[in-house]
């Protein structure tokens, strides 16, 4: 397996990433402590696709303390927006409306420039509007949401980063992301432009404020760096809170890219275009043969559509459970586990497609 904030290949051993890279397994005692705060937990909390954690204890000890943290998560835009970008911001959202708090969303749009070959800037800077919408879509509260986007509040977050890259050599650099001589310079200082908004917030109110980070394993190397520097310059280390990624459509290795069109279900994809590649692409956990699945049944584990359901479009643990059960006993066959899931993504879309024509006009609201 490759985890790394630039690749994400083979078969995710998630306990091994755990162990790697020295991040914290959430476990039953800390699921109690949350669902103290928010009543409920989330299903990707209950299911543990939200699965680890740096310092949520010491985050939620100053909660308690009423000094409240705020939330901090980005989007580098590349392409277009797929579901498996959508499910940490889902998990955001629940988490801001639950403990009514700040959320600092940024846009760093020159990452993908200086690491993708074949990104133009400009073209970057369409995806950028373009995401933005489906990132309000999400239904983040514009009272309590800003964005950060690197290029237009360079005069913000310039200097920070500067203070951030004076503590970090080269030699840093290459172990943590893999970087070397033939790396561009951008690419090398790029790390201290993502460690900003971790303690802007604080520069800005004069205070020290605890900043919590929801975000996908991948992105852990950044903020592992992070968070040895900011208490160089005197700020608290962020939390995290870490998920495991949402299989691609032809099987549950790596994580879904929007480099590969037949990997991923985009947001601006047609009911037509849902069904289409579910039915023609979403590797099964079932039987060759009608016959041969009645008698054995499905397997869920390796089954995209029954993870899929899992992950984000069935959060009903019962309704779950019980399409789990049918489908391993071998009474609901593939072709009807696919139908629920097409019938539940295009639910979603539809109202996910307005809620980002609305959108549109309220870009500004996220951005002053
Ligand atoms: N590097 C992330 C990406 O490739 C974007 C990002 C910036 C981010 N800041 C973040 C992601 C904080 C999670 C949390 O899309």
């Amino acid at each position: 397996m490759k985890v790394t904030p630039w690749e994400v290949s083979g078969n995710i051993d998630y306990n091994k990433l755990i162990k790697g890279f020295g991040v914290s397994k959430i476990d039953n005692k800390l699921l109690e402590r949350i669902k103290k705060h928010t009543k409920e937990l989330h299903f990707m909390l209950r299911r543990k696709i939200f699965f680890a954690h740096r310092d949520l204890n010491w985050i939620l000890d100053e909660y308690e303390k009423e000094n409240k943290f705020f939330l901090y998560t980005g989007r580098a835009p590349s392409g277009k927006i797929h579901i498996g970008h959508l499910q940490p911001w889902i998990f955001t959202k629940w988490l801001q409306d639950k403990f009514n708090v700040e959320l600092l969303f940024q846009f760093p749009d020159e990452e993908k420039f200086l690491f993708k070959q074949k990104l133009s800037f400009e073209e970057g800077q369409k995806y950028l509007q373009d995401n933005m919408l489906d990132v309000i879509a999400t239904g983040f509260d514009p009272k309590k949401t800003k964005f950060l986007i690197d290029t237009k509040h360079a005069n913000l977050m310039y200097k920070e980063a500067c203070r951030v890259a004076k503590k970090i050599t080269f030699s840093m650099v290459k172990s943590s992301f893999g970087l070397n001589d033939k790396s561009n310079i951008g690419s090398i200082f790029y790390t201290s432009m993502q460690a900003v908004p971790a303690f802007l917030p604080s520069i800005l109110k004069n205070k020290k404020i605890p900043c919590l980070i929801p975000h996908a394993i991948d992105q852990d190397p950044h903020f592992r760096l992070t968070r040895d520097i900011l208490p160089k310059l005197g700020h608290y280390k962020p939390g995290s809170i870490q998920c495991s990624f949402l299989p691609p459509l032809q099987g549950i290795q790596g994580k879904m890219s929007s480099s590969s069109e037949i990997s991923a279900i985009y947001t601006s994809d047609t009911e037509k275009e849902v069904e289409r590649k579910i039915k023609k692409y979403a590797f099964s956990g079932g039987q060759t043969s009608l016959k041969e699945h009645k008698e054995k049944g499905g397997n869920p584990d390796i089954d995209v559509s029954f993870q899929w359901l899992k992950y984000l479009f069935e959060p009903n643990d019962k309704k779950l459970n019980k399409i789990e059960t049918d489908y391993k006993s071998g009474s609901l066959l593939t072709g009807e586990l696919k139908e629920i899931l097409i019938n539940k993504i295009n639910t979603f879309l539809k109202k996910h497609r307005q809620k980002r024509e609305k959108a549109r006009k309220q870009i500004n609201k996220f951005l002053d």
